[in-house]
């Protein structure tokens, strides 16, 4: 594996690349949740290229930017054992200019839900997925699908601009509780940890509800918010479309149930694709 941290040294390392190119970016403390995009894009391409980059422009002032969980040696050896080609881990400088254009999300789709609460936030997403994109010269990219709103969001970014590459959604990857991994976790003490469970167990008790045929909206998510009282603060409850609009009646292989709340320090995120 070339662990570069340049542009320069990244298209080097992509000359003894042959075949194509599935890529994986990441803001590292990586764990299993990353490990299965890196074992996915593995299986369909003949190479992968993981990028650790934590992006200041998506981080609001007052949020973790300082304090996010930064693993580098760990990371690069998950990497290594995973059988990545080649890690970029490229410092600020050589992702942005002093003056640089500026993305912006969609007016309606970047500002609700995670973009309501975090406003700004996907315009620097998008921003550097765009630069990471286009440096990787990947075929295919992969997303995880806990966080929904981005992975539409990067899809839409795609197909706006006419990228030729792919985006690949992946499955959310949860530890043995059914906690959804992130890389905020490790802000969790055991007693937060049990009372986060009840994002998940908010839309197992949605599952239920719609499995015995209950489809009202309103209904499922007052259920939700029932099982979220063991949260420190819900955030939102919310019921889209695939498209991100609301629904009034669960469309079943159209719906996702999207839950934020906060458990001690970290605000977690969690949803169920129906
Ligand atoms: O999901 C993340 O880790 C980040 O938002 C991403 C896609 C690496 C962009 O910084």
């Amino acid at each position: 594996m070339r662990v570069v941290r340049t542009i320069d040294a990244l298209q080097e390392a992509k000359k003894n690349l042959s075949g194509s190119i599935g890529f994986v970016p990441t803001m590292g403390a990586l764990h299993k949740g990353h490990l299965s995009l890196i074992q996915q894009a593995k299986k369909e391409n003949e190479c992968v290229i993981v990028s650790i980059f934590v992006n200041p422009t998506q981080f609001l002032e007052g949020e973790d930017l300082e304090s996010y969980p930064r693993k580098e040696e760990a990371d690069i050896k998950i990497c290594e054992l995973a059988g990545v080609d080649v890690l970029f881990m490229p410092n600020v400088d050589q992702i942005y200019e002093k003056d640089e254009l500026s993305m912006g999300a969609p007016a309606i789709r970047g500002y609700i839900l995670e973009g309501e609460k975090r406003p700004g936030h996907f315009d620097g997403m998008l921003q550097v997925v765009m630069k990471l994109l286009n440096l990787s010269g990947a075929q295919k990219a992969y997303f995880g699908k806990k966080d929904a709103q981005q992975l539409a969001l990067v899809t839409q970014m795609a197909k706006t601009y006419f990228m030729e590459v792919q985006i690949v959604p992946c499955d959310i990857i949860r530890d043995e509780n059914g906690l959804a991994l992130s890389s905020r976790n490790v802000y969790l003490n055991d007693e937060e940890k049990y009372r986060a469970l009840s994002l998940s167990k908010s839309l197992k008790r949605a599952t239920k509800y719609i499995m015995s045929g209950e489809l009202d909206t309103e209904v499922i998510k007052s259920e939700m918010l029932e099982v979220l009282k063991e949260a420190d603060m819900v955030e939102y409850v919310a019921i889209v479309d695939r498209e991100f609009n609301n629904l009034k009646k669960i469309e079943i292989g159209n719906t996702i149930l999207l839950v934020a709340a906060r458990v001690g320090k970290p605000r977690l995120i969690d949803n169920l694709w129906i």
